[in-house]
Parts: structure tokens; sequence; C-alpha cells
């Protein structure tokens, strides 16, 4: 009779003990992170001139699995289920809010598609906050109020594919650390109107790129030698407005466009050499 007790108690002591843990929610450092990001937004409500849809962030509550909340999706393949995907596009309806508050979503190195598109967001990228995304296929910063320059750290995210920071108000110049982006297909920094100088050629070695946009911007120089020559896949596409206006775009077959005083000219690559419009 001593044996099956023994036994049973082995086994007891081995569930407890060595199965390992499955965790039926997402990690709780994701769950705090995210909660704190409601609560930095939903302190600018007390703001009158500053209105937030609520409506979805309902469903974050304390306590409860961050993975069922929405605008939040999680790998609930791995045992962890950490948070790998958040969509808070459009929470802000006007007002402003600070850049400041996107510092606990950035911690959430489990990041594999952050969109915090159109909400007012007004102050510097949070740029420190890169380095601990290791993950990141997919950044979309558009149709905010940013400004300052593109942080250096962004650079370190070699997993990025999409990169959306269009319709802000970031100055300074691109960098040509862009080359470090390695996996970088779509680059939109349309519409930010500051950013200023030289396209870097680095983007030219960006082999996976396949949709570059710099409309309405302030470059200047010619088009590097390096995207017009680059490689053309199929739907390449490429989109340059200049401190002037004159427009460059790359379509397959290659050709360079350009606009003058509203007259759209088509040219074959090879007859202008580095598109210097
Ligand atoms: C409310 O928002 C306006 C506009 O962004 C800003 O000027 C003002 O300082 C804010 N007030 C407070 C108390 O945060
Ligand atoms: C960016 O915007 C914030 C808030 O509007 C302002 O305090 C800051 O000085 C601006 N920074 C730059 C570099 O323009
Ligand atoms: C990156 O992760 C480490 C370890 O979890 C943490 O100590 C550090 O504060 C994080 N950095 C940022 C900028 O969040
Ligand atoms: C373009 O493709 C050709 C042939 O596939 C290759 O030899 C060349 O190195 C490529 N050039 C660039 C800039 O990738």
């Amino acid at each position: 009779m001593q044996k099956p007790i023994f036994l049973s108690c082995f086994l007891f002591f081995f569930f407890v003990y060595f199965i390992p843990r499955q965790s039926f929610s997402c990690p709780q450092d994701h769950r705090e992170f995210l909660l704190e990001f409601k609560k930095l937004l939903t302190h600018n409500i007390k703001n009158h001139s500053t209105q937030i849809a609520l409506g979805e962030l309902k469903t974050w509550r304390p306590n409860s699995d961050c993975c069922k909340w929405k605008l939040v999706r999680c790998n609930t393949r791995s045992p962890s289920k950490e948070v790998t995907d958040l969509n808070l596009n459009g929470l802000v309806l006007f007002g402003s809010v600070s850049s400041t508050l996107l510092r606990p979503v950035l911690r959430v190195s489990s990041l594999m598609r952050l969109d915090v598109s159109s909400n007012f967001i007004q102050g510097e990228i949070p740029g420190d906050g890169f380095g601990n995304l290791t993950r990141l296929i997919s950044l979309d910063m558009g149709r905010n109020s940013f400004n300052g320059t593109i942080p250096p750290d962004l650079f370190s995210i070699k997993t990025l594919q999409h990169l959306d920071l269009s319709m802000n108000a970031i100055g300074g110049t691109l960098s040509g650390d862009i080359k470090e982006l390695k996996n970088l297909e779509e680059l939109f920094l349309d519409e930010n109107l500051i950013i200023g100088g030289e396209i870097p050629p680095e983007i030219g070695s960006l082999t996976a790129l396949r949709k570059l946009s710099l409309k309405q911007n302030k470059f200047s120089g010619s088009i590097p030698l390096s995207i017009s020559h680059k490689n053309q896949t199929k739907d390449w596409s490429c989109h340059i407005y200049y401190q002037d206006s004159r427009l460059a775009m790359f379509n397959k077959p290659v050709t360079c466009k350009t606009q003058r005083t509203n007259q759209y000219t088509f040219m074959q690559q090879d007859q202008t050499k580095d598109c210097n419009l």
C-alpha cells in the first residue's frame, strides 16, 4: 500500500516542479507597460483641448490577460505569450499629446509591429527606447507632429522592413546609416518639409528596398547614381521631391520623370545619367 502513495507524491512534485510552466496570459511586465501607456494617454483627457477615443482601451484592464485586449496581439504559440503587435493608430482625435507617452510602449521588447500613426503626438521621437526592439519588422509613426531629427538608435533595428515617418515635422538630414537597415523594403519620409541635405547614396545599397518616398521634403543635390542604378524589381517605386518642387520618380522600366511648372517629361535613365534634373 505504500508504493502507490509514494508514486502519487512523486508525480505530484514532478508536475509542480518539473513540468515547464505554461503561462495563460501575457507577461506581467508587458501588461504593466501597456497600462502605463493608457494612463499617460488618458491623463491628457483632463486637458479639454485634447480628445481621446477610449472605446477599445476599455478592454485594457488591470488583472486581465493583455492578449485578450483590443489593439493588442500576442505570440500565442510561444509559452510566454509575449506581445507582438500594437495597433495604436488614431486614438487621439484632436489636440496634442507628448511623445514621452511612447516610452512604456517601447519597452515591450518583443514587438514586431507597432503602429502609432495619426495621434497628434508632439515632440521628439524617444530614440533611446529603440535599443531593445530587436524583433521589430514594421514601425508606423506617420501623421503626427514629431519634430527633432531621426534618432540614430532607429538604425539599430536591423529587422525593420517597413518604416513610415511621413507627415511629421522631422528636420535634419537623412543619415547614411540608413544602410544598416538591410531588410528595409519600404521607407516613407514624405511631407516632413524640413529634412534637408543630400539623399545619402547609401540608400542604393538597400537591396530589399522596393518603395521609397521622399516627397515634399527639402532634399538638395542630385539623385544618387546608386538609386537610379538600383536593380529594378517588379514593383520598385521611388518618389522624390526637391526643394524647388522638382519631382523625380523611378518605376519599372527605369524611367526618370521630371516635373517643371506642371509639365511632365519622361526620360530614360541612360539619357539622364544621374537624373540631375
Ligand atoms: C492643453 O493643451 C493645449 C494645447 O496643446 C496646451 O497649450 C496646454 O498647455 C494644455 N494644458 C495642460 C494643462 O496640459
Ligand atoms: C519639439 O516640440 C516640443 C513640443 O512642442 C518642443 O518643446 C521642442 O522644443 C521641439 N523641439 C525641436 C527640436 O523643435
Ligand atoms: C532595455 O532592456 C534592459 C533589460 O531589460 C533594460 O534594463 C533597459 O532599461 C532597456 N532599455 C530601454 C531603453 O528601455
Ligand atoms: C544587379 O544585378 C546584376 C545581375 O543580377 C548583378 O550582377 C549586379 O551586381 C546587381 N547590381 C546591384 C547594384 O545590386
